[in-house]
């Protein structure tokens, strides 16, 4: 009785001590987490493992990560080039990129490389100090594009904030305007900060997140006369109002694949001229190569935006945006804007090996072409079907297929089968399905990916058909 007592009072105090002790080491040894510290000493338990089953994987979202996306039930678990892969061993033409961001495509031995070498070197240190990476990248956009300096941050939406304070202070500064007024429009989409949705015209992004800025109109997008008089009565407004910024994608992405017709481009630009205000174009889609020049706006002959944002493409899947301006409208100084992150030295390492691959590997002249064989893929399809297919939009490789309203499918249905057939697409809008893919995609690969749209179409309009019957 004694004996068992001692050992149930072992078991009680010693035994978890000592099986603690055994799981640290071994998550030590596993994890590598050196001598430094323990899971005893520090109180906190040691991160699971990223498993990437999908049932684990959900159930961790499920309980811990905020329910802000609609998402698919499955788990990417690596790619190479323009494929990627699942938990289960799945193969998949990657025509969404991230959403438009590898254009590298995956673990492209440049970016590897460049990001492998950085973290040897130094990855992390403020701009309190100068990072010869970001030197460098700034000096390639800049030498690249129609701008004489950079402002470094790490999304689309930062960029374009960026771009938005800087017109303010433009206005205030050298426009002596005291409520600046920044166009933007209808059905654009600028990112998901209280200011960028707010100059993202569309409702459903606002919507529950009143009060926005103040400061921004809308116009309809093309609507050149809706543009000039919606200056006209900002410009009469009086009570300090004027006209501070207009602010565009050249092609609408989230919008639909709606490029900017060269006459409301002119006229922005006219606009601008006329009145000292900015032209600021959002390249945050269509920059870094995405439209087979390296940005969107030089599809627009002789025009010039006086400030531009950039990111997704820019670092090629690695987190880094760009404001970009020309030095006239470069009013800030020490202080005016920042980011810890902003242009750290991994995120430019991973710019200057994009920028490096923009030369070294004919990106340009690729994303042209193979933008070409889609679209041209994507004609036959339309003129066989032409109350299926409404549209086809695009230039390179963003292109948007529109969906007729009589066919009765959604650009969700195409996107569900697709990823079901082996090939991932982006929905861009109801009607709209998005072709994103990395710009080093291959003849075949595209012929693939439209034939596998084809079939989707096909099995999907047959079902409605059948299911009327
Ligand atoms: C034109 C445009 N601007 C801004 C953004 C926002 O970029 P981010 O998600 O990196 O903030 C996006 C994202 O889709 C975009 O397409």
């Amino acid at each position: 009785m004694l004996f068992v007592r001692i050992v149930m009072l072992f078991m009680l105090l010693v035994a978890p001590a000592f099986s603690l002790n055994i799981i640290s080491k071994f998550a030590k040894l596993f994890n590598g987490l050196g001598s430094s510290g323990s899971q005893e000493a520090t109180g906190l338990a040691l991160p699971t493992a990223a498993i990437s089953n999908t049932e684990i994987v959900g159930k961790n979202y499920e309980d811990n990560v905020m329910n802000t996306y609609g998402r698919y039930p499955m788990t990417i678990s690596h790619g190479a080039g323009c494929k990627l892969y699942d938990s289960e061993g799945n193969e998949y033409l990657d025509f969404a990129s991230g959403i438009a961001t590898c254009c590298l495509g995956h673990a492209h031995p440049l970016l590897k490389k460049a990001i492998s070498a950085q973290m040897d070197k130094v990855h992390h240190t403020s701009n309190l100090y100068y990072i010869p990476e970001q030197g460098a990248l700034a000096k390639w956009l800049v030498d690249n594009s129609c701008a004489d300096k950079a402002f470094f941050c790490n999304s689309g939406a930062e960029a374009n904030e960026a771009a938005i304070k800087l017109a303010r202070k433009y206005a205030h500064t050298k426009l002596n305007i005291d409520f600046p007024v920044i166009i933007t429009a209808l059905n654009s989409f600028h990112g998901r900060t209280l200011t960028a949705i707010t100059a993202t015209g569309q409702a459903k992004y606002q919507k529950d997140f009143g009060p926005l800025t103040p400061g921004f109109e809308y116009v309809e997008y093309n609507n050149v006369d809706a543009l000039r008089n919606l200056v006209k009565s900002i410009q009469s407004s009086g009570n300090g109002r004027g006209l501070a910024a207009i602010m565009m994608e050249s092609l609408q992405g989230e919008g639909g694949i709606k490029p900017a017709s060269y006459d409301f481009f002119k006229a922005v630009r006219e606009i601008c001229d006329e009145t000292g205000a900015l032209m600021i174009c959002d390249e945050v889609q269509t920059g870094m190569g995405r439209t087979g020049k390296l940005w969107g706006y030089q599809n627009y002959d002789n025009i010039e935006p006086d400030a531009f944002t950039s990111a997704k493409a820019l670092g090629g899947g690695v987190p880094i945006g760009a404001m970009l301006c020309k030095d006239k409208f470069n009013v800030f100084g020490p202080g005016d804007h920042a980011s810890t992150y902003g242009g750290n030295p991994l995120a430019c390492a991973a710019g200057l090996a994009v920028a490096g691959a923009f030369s070294s590997e004919n990106l340009l002249q690729n994303t042209l072409d193979r933008g070409n064989q889609l679209r041209s893929l994507a004609a036959e399809l339309k003129e066989k079907s032409p109350s299926v297919i409404q549209d086809i939009r695009g230039i390179g490789l963003i292109n948007g297929i529109e969906l007729t309203e009589e066919c009765g499918v959604t650009a969700a249905d195409v996107s569900k089968l697709l990823l079901k057939n082996g090939v991932l697409v982006v929905p861009a809008g109801p009607k709209v399905i998005r072709f994103v893919p990395p710009l080093i995609v291959s003849k075949e690969e595209v012929d693939k990916a439209m034939s596998k749209f084809a079939n989707a179409l096909e099995t999907l309009v047959q079902d409605i058909k059948n299911n009327k019957k």
